[in-house]
């Protein structure tokens, strides 16, 4: 599929999930890192480590228990007396699973699933329902989970090989250095759209305005990182915003925020010098292609405007000139083979120097423009 596909994770071809990642190692690297060079051998929990009450009687041995020792045969010698086995109600509890055996027992299922970075993911999953911070995890791999730890990282490795994205089981995901709240009703961020946030911040701006905001990860970075600036963020979806607008209360970001529903410029007023896009930019054509992370769980209406995946780009080019302050940008995010019809249509439109850059494997990633 020729990427035009948002997602990085997930999508066919376009797969750098995970690679590189700290943290993405084997398990057994990991029990090395913790100081536990043979876990299998230290772990209590490990199936048949010598659980005390739980003995039997040897299979095929005479139970001797209940005999009695004087009436053996002349020359037999007596068996010793096998301990009785507790009655269930006196076994004691099995030693709680560490969270090293928890991360091995989930890996066959996730991968069966079909979850392409199952260490990863299981990682992850474990340090969010252990409340650490996923780099916190490795200092804790020979702690017992709780039976809440462990209900917790059973419900989300349920959801995981139902294949719905971890960001949205944990409920965030990280963006130029900040968390964003996910849910179904939101992009899942990506890292790619951080191209666009260095472009945006290579120049000053003090008003902009980001058409489709999601989750808010664009222009709520932008704001934060230019404490000096306003923004408006619009959205055709009322429970995207109301997401972002969480997002930009938890942020403290609130006072210079503002959120309108509306149908790309059907809601916007006034002039901005910085506007900023990632519009829905996957052909119709491409959605089976996808993977179910994206195609089964991230919102239709985030991915694809239902057509050539180009629309919501003639759309914005539209209107760019009329809502741009004098020397203004417009910047978007686009799919790799978007680039020539892109600039096409911001030049077409009346604005000026239109420019293509690439992310970081060296993909057409943004266009920008301005207004002369
Ligand atoms: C690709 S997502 C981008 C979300 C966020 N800006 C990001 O980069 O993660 C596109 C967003 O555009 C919104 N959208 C789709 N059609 C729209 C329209 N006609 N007018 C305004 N927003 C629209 C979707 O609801 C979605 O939140």
């Amino acid at each position: 599929m020729s990427d035009t596909g948002k997602p990085p994770a997930g999508m066919p071809g376009a797969g750098k999930p995970g690679a590189g990642t700290p943290g993405a190692g084997t398990l057994d690297a990991e029990m090395r890192d913790a100081g536990m060079p043979n876990a299998d051998k230290t772990d209590p929990g490990a199936p048949g480590a010598g659980k005390p009450g739980t003995g039997k009687p040897d299979a095929g041995k005479p139970d001797v228990a209940h005999s009695d020792p004087g009436k053996h045969a002349p020359g037999q010698v007596p068996e010793p007396h096998a301990a009785a086995p507790c009655p269930a109600s006196f076994a004691p509890d099995p030693p709680p699973q560490t969270a090293t055996r928890a991360l091995r027992a989930a890996m066959p299922a996730l991968q069966a699933a079909g979850v392409s970075d199952a260490p990863r993911d299981a990682r992850r999953l474990l340090a969010h329902a252990m409340g650490l911070a996923p780099d916190r995890l490795t200092l804790h791999l020979s702690d017992p989970l709780t039976p809440d730890q462990s209900a917790a990282f059973q419900a989300a490795l349920a959801a995981r090989r139902r294949r719905q994205p971890v960001s949205q089981i944990i409920g965030s995901r990280s963006f130029w250095g900040r968390s964003f709240r996910v849910t179904r009703d939101t992009l899942d961020p990506r890292p790619e759209t951080e191209t666009l946030i260095e472009a945006a911040l290579a120049a000053p701006f003090r008003q902009v305005l980001d058409l489709g905001l999601g989750s808010g990860c664009i222009l709520l970075t932008l704001l934060a990182e230019r404490p000096e600036a306003c923004g408006l963020g619009t959205d055709i979806s009322p429970a995207a915003l109301a997401v972002a607008q969480g997002n930009a209360q938890d942020l403290g970001l609130g006072q210079r925020a503002r959120f309108a529903v509306s149908d790309w410029w059907g809601g916007v007023m006034g002039q901005f010098d910085l506007i900023v896009s990632n519009p829905p930019y996957i052909a119709m054509s491409e959605m089976a292609a996808l993977a179910p992370e994206v195609r089964d769980w991230e919102p239709r209406l985030a991915l694809t405007p239902g057509d050539d995946g180009l629309s919501p780009y003639r759309e914005i080019a539209r209107g760019a000139l009329a809502h741009l302050a004098p020397g203004g940008r417009l910047i978007v995010e686009i799919g790799p083979t978007q680039a020539r019809a892109v600039s096409g249509y911001f030049t077409e439109a009346g604005l000026i120097s239109p420019r293509v850059l690439q992310d970081l494997d060296g993909r057409d990633r943004v266009v920008l423009a301005h207004r002369g």
